[in-house]
């Protein structure tokens, strides 16, 4: 048996984790998933039930849990609270408290999403790319922080810093997930300007020395986001620090089509992981059943394949989400012309038929 933290948080998060569920349960019950529920509150629902975006209780269960499946968090109505009681607090404080520093965001097309990307069609088709993301240090976390008065004016601050061994760990995240896949790490910094990027390529090179069978590469940020529209092809894995990767896993995943399309997992040194789709709450669409929830369903083979040694049961959900593709039906988000249109509940039932095989 495994134990599952269930973390639906704000906006659609509530909407797409219940298709996720749907999965789950049909795997519990007809698979042998072997998943046991627990359920939690973090982000700004949390913080209108108990006060906090992430109540203790809510930490507690996640000690004790092998695994958290996350919607999303964050919402108009709590953006004017103290930064403390944000609901992107709860997200970060479980990133940091679990210490999941190793972030994978892979960015594949389907190619029955081939059109619906912004790009042209030979230049994504066949991308499969997986941006390796620091997740616990650098300038989210670094100290001192904030907003105060200097000479008459308000003056705002953050610290971008890395330790070699936090550098290292990352580093050595990437370049085993290189060794399983093409051997390439592009490892991108701001080296030409930023000192504790410089302190990151040193220390890239030396990790790198472990693993002569992956080639590495080296490239600054403003580069990078423009390769990434150029010629994402030309990637394998990149490897970067928490913010470049904050910003650069959104534009790598639009190169898929829809950033509904993409799934997370965040890793700590035992494995232990918390998975969730990269998009956010999206407000706007909230509780209109249009969102969509395959990068969330998604997200549960990732967890299935990472963390709970199932990678049998994550092949048939990802199986099963091509073939409901194939079948022609889209939330809106990933629909061209001609496509059959479906809300976010539709979708998970449908999901859940084509498991059914
Ligand atoms: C992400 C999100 C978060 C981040 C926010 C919600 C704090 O954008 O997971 O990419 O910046 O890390
Ligand atoms: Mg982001």
């Amino acid at each position: 048996m495994s134990k599952v933290l269930i973390l639906p948080g704000d906006g659609i998060g509530k909407e797409i984790v219940a298709q996720a569920l749907k999965v789950i349960d049909y795997l519990n019950e007809n698979h042998n998933l072997g998943m046991e529920l627990i359920h939690g509150l973090v982000g700004g629902s949390a913080y209108d039930e108990t006060g906090s975006p992430l109540p203790q209780e809510t930490l507690d269960a996640a000690h004790n849990c092998d695994s958290i499946l996350l919607g999303a968090v964050g919402g108009y109505e709590w953006e004017s609270l103290p930064r403390d009681l944000r609901p992107e607090r709860g997200l970060l404080g479980l990133r940091s408290e679990l210490d999941l520093f190793s972030n994978l965001r892979p960015a594949i097309l389907y190619p029955q999403l081939a059109s619906a990307s912004t790009l042209r069609e030979e230049i994504v088709s066949g991308l499969d790319l997986m941006i390796v993301r620091e997740l616990v240090a650098g300038i989210y976390f670094g100290q001192p922080r904030g907003v105060e008065e200097r000479n008459g004016e308000k003056f705002g601050f953050n610290t971008a810093t890395y330790s070699e061994s936090q550098i290292e760990r990352i580093g050595h995240s990437a370049f085993q997930i290189a060794q399983k896949r093409n051997k390439r790490v592009c490892s991108v910094d701001k080296a030409n300007v930023l000192e504790v990027c410089e302190l990151w390529r040193d220390t890239m090179e030396r990790v790198g020395k472990n693993y002569p069978d992956v080639e590495l590469s080296h490239m600054y940020v403003d580069n990078a986001a423009m390769q990434l529209v150029r010629q994402p092809k030309q990637f394998d894995v990149m490897v970067t620090s928490n913010l470049f990767g904050d910003v650069l896993s959104d534009c790598a995943a639009m190169l898929t089509g829809s950033i509904g399309m993409l799934p997370s997992a965040s890793l700590n040194k035992d494995n232990v992981g918390m998975y969730e789709p990269i998009h956010g709450s999206a407000p706007d669409i909230a509780g209109q059943d249009i969102a969509n929830p395959l990068a969330t369903i998604l997200s549960v083979s990732m967890m299935l394949r990472y963390s709970l040694n199932q990678s049998d049961l994550a092949d048939k959900i990802d199986q099963s989400i091509v073939k409901v593709l194939d079948q022609g039906y889209r939330t809106r988000d990933i629909a061209s012309d001609g496509d059959n249109i479906i809300g976010t509940n539709e979708m998970g039932d449908r999901v859940v038929e084509a498991l059914k095989g």
